[in-house]
């Protein structure tokens, strides 16, 4: 069955809020975080000056990062050859091969200036096709579950379980890519959005991001409709179309749906992609999904000062000033701050809990870092000392943009500054604004400036001019973090290990799961409202940012881990289906 829901235009079509998103932010978004861990890990042995404190004896041990069972679905331990087939037969690689290479074949590409399918429709024609060529790949999927077209071009794919006191399982994507930068071409090994495949890799715009996880999805709920899996609980697919530009059409469409029709905390979990790549030390598997994100916001700073001929200048100009209070922001950084439920301190326990890596000393302050200050300051000031790992423990300030002056022989009377900021988990928007404004305050009273903040007067303006700072563009506050202590992230840890373990590694060491942090943001963020159980993970083993090109040259998914992925949806969706409470 399909249908289609047009919403009031007026509602859904308004400006989008966050819609600048730079491939720098994408690019952060994958794995950057692990690659930075493994480097805190082997310098960690440098780690010297330490509480004298070696007894463990007051701490549970038991209670940090649990290893957490293995689960294996009911329907896998009385008959495994689905997952088999789906892992070892070729005929089934293959068909997935071509369902991901036809999928890259069409580009559906987002940037920033594109107006929304109302607007522009012309715009979203490979989209158009993009939905065409879905309904010709999962003809089971098409045909036995419920499809809506949501905003035009959003996918909502609904599988009504049984029972409808069980909550949904979400589980979403986005079929937008990037744009490939022109000057790149030559650079790719095949062209961008031929969808090309060898024996290892299948490449293109999109065959990571996100379109592996889009066809991952619907392959694994093709094969267990063909295996007439009948579930109790309700099962979701949401596809949004504008995920790299900000999610202002589909997943904020799409969640508001959701919400109408189920409530608010009504989904068991949702999945998106994100995480990163599996990390191996002392040949254990660490898989890493993100159970929070930073938030986001920028700050755009402007100064409006008299003009004036060049050749009696006043002893700063507009410019100057602004060089002093950049220094000024610059000079001061903002505070660090780990909390208990820090991801980072949750992923740092894993590993300290289950390998030998770092030495007991250093365990010893990972472990306490949660409630004792002085282990706590121990670990940040070790964080602080690593570029990578510094922000995950502190909001950022980045100086992005600078625009002043237009002739050399005026002075300038209008300049403008753009400074991004990642929120850290334990801070908000307001206190991030709190810093800046008061940055400003210190170079307003030193330059008798005035001040405006969205327009409103703080300090009035004075003969020499007034700063205002701009948030009308609102921002992302951190996400709230996912708790690894309930029997959804049980769930969604045992499916992965069950994975990993029967199948990816088989010959390694028990897996671990470490919930750490996003510092980019997905679509997730449109979706808080829904369940406290989010996370961020596309199953794989390469590394997004240096393995898998994602946002770059040669972006590639390996063939292994979409067979993989395709297994674990497969099973998460049976193991969440198995359990019969929530
Ligand atoms: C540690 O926690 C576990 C699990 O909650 C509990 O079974 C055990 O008794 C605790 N041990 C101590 C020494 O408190
Ligand atoms: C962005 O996309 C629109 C619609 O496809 C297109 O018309 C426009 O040229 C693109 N802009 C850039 C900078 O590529
Ligand atoms: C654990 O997950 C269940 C199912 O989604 C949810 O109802 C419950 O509130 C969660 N518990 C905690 C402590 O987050
Ligand atoms: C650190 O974060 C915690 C939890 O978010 C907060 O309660 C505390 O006030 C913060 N400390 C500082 C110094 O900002
Ligand atoms: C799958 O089932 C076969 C036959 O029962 C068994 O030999 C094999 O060990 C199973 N595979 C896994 C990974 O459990
Ligand atoms: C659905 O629930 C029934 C009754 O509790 C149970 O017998 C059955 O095994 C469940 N189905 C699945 C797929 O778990
Ligand atoms: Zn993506």
């Amino acid at each position: 069955m399909s249908g289609s829901i047009y919403l009031n235009e007026k509602d859904e079509f308004e400006e989008p809020i966050r819609k600048t998103k730079s491939t720098f932010k994408k690019l952060i978004k994958w794995g950057l975080l692990s690659v930075a861990a493994i480097t805190l890990i082997s310098s960690a042995l440098t780690y010297h000056q330490y509480i004298n404190d070696n007894s463990l004896e007051f701490l549970n041990e038991s209670k940090i990062c649990p290893k957490g069972d293995i689960i294996r679905p009911q329907s896998f331990l009385k008959d495994n050859s689905s997952i088999e087939e789906i892992i070892y037969s070729k005929d089934y690689r293959l068909d997935s091969i071509k369902k991901l290479s036809g999928a890259v074949k069409i580009p559906t590409v987002t940037n920033d200036t594109v107006k929304s399918p109302i607007d522009s429709p012309s715009d979203w024609n490979e989209f158009a096709r993009f939905h065409w060529f879905l309904e010709s790949q999962f003809p089971l999927v098409y045909s036995k579950l419920k499809v809506e077209k949501i905003n035009k071009y959003g996918l909502l794919f609904t599988w009504e379980g049984s029972n409808s006191d069980l909550k949904p399982l979400l589980l979403l994507a986005h079929q937008d890519v990037v744009p490939v930068e022109p000057v790149t071409l030559k650079d790719w090994k095949f062209p961008p959005f031929d969808g090309e495949y060898d024996d290892e890799f299948i490449y293109g715009r999109g065959s990571s991001d996100c379109k592996s996880l889009v066809i991952g999805y619907l392959q694994a709920f093709e094969k267990l409709l063909k295996d007439d899996f009948e579930p109790n609980r309700t099962h979701l697919i949401a596809l949004g179309f504008d995920e790299e530009i900000g999610g202002p059409w589909g997943a904020a469409t799409i969640s508001k749906i959701l919400e109408d029709r189920y409530g608010k905390d009504s989904i068991f979990a949702v999945l998106d992609e994100g995480g990163s790549s599996v990390e191996i030390i002392d040949d254990i598997p660490i898989a890493l999904p993100s159970i929070g994100e930073k938030g986001s916001l920028n700050s755009i700073i402007s100064l409006t000062t008299p003009g004036g001929h060049s050749s009696i200048p006043p002893d700063h100009t507009n410019i100057g000033i602004f060089a002093k209070l950049l220094n000024e922001i610059e000079s001061t950084p903002f505070d660090s701050n780990l909390s208990a439920n820090n991801p980072v301190l949750n992923y740092l326990q894993c590993v300290a809990k289950h390998t030998n890596s770092i030495p007991n000393d250093v365990k010893n302050s990972i472990f306490k870092a949660g409630y004792d200050s002085l282990a706590n300051s121990k670990v940040i000031e070790y964080l602080s000392k690593i570029r990578e790992l510094k922000y995950s423990v502190r909001t950022s300030q980045a100086i992005d943009i600078f625009n002043g002056g237009i002739k050399s022989n005026a002075l300038p009377e209008f300049s403008e500054v753009v400074i991004n900021h990642r929120v850290a988990i334990e801070s908000s928007i307001d206190e991030t604004i709190s810093k800046i404004l008061n940055n400003v305050k210190n170079i307003a009273d030193e330059f008798d400036l005035g001040i405006y903040l969205n327009d409103q007067e703080i300090k009035p303006k004075s003969i020499n001019g007034y700063f205002n700072l701009d948030y009308s563009k609102g921002g992302l506050n951190p996400a709230k973090v996912s708790p690894v202590d309930n029997e959804s992230f049980n769930l969604f840890r045992g499916s992965i290990k069950h994975i990993l373990n029967d199948y990816v590694y088989p010959n390694l060491n028990e897996p671990i799961v470490a919930g750490n942090l996003n510092s980019g943001n997905t679509d997730t963020n449109r979706y808080w409202s829904l369940s406290d159980n989010i996370y961020r993970y596309k199953f794989s083993t390469l590394n997004g940012l240096i393995g898998a090109g994602t946002h770059s040259v040669n972006e590639k998914v390996k063939i292994d881990d979409l067979i993989s992925l395709i297994a674990f949806i497969y099973e998460y969706v049976r193991n969440v289906d198995e359990f019969q409470e929530y």
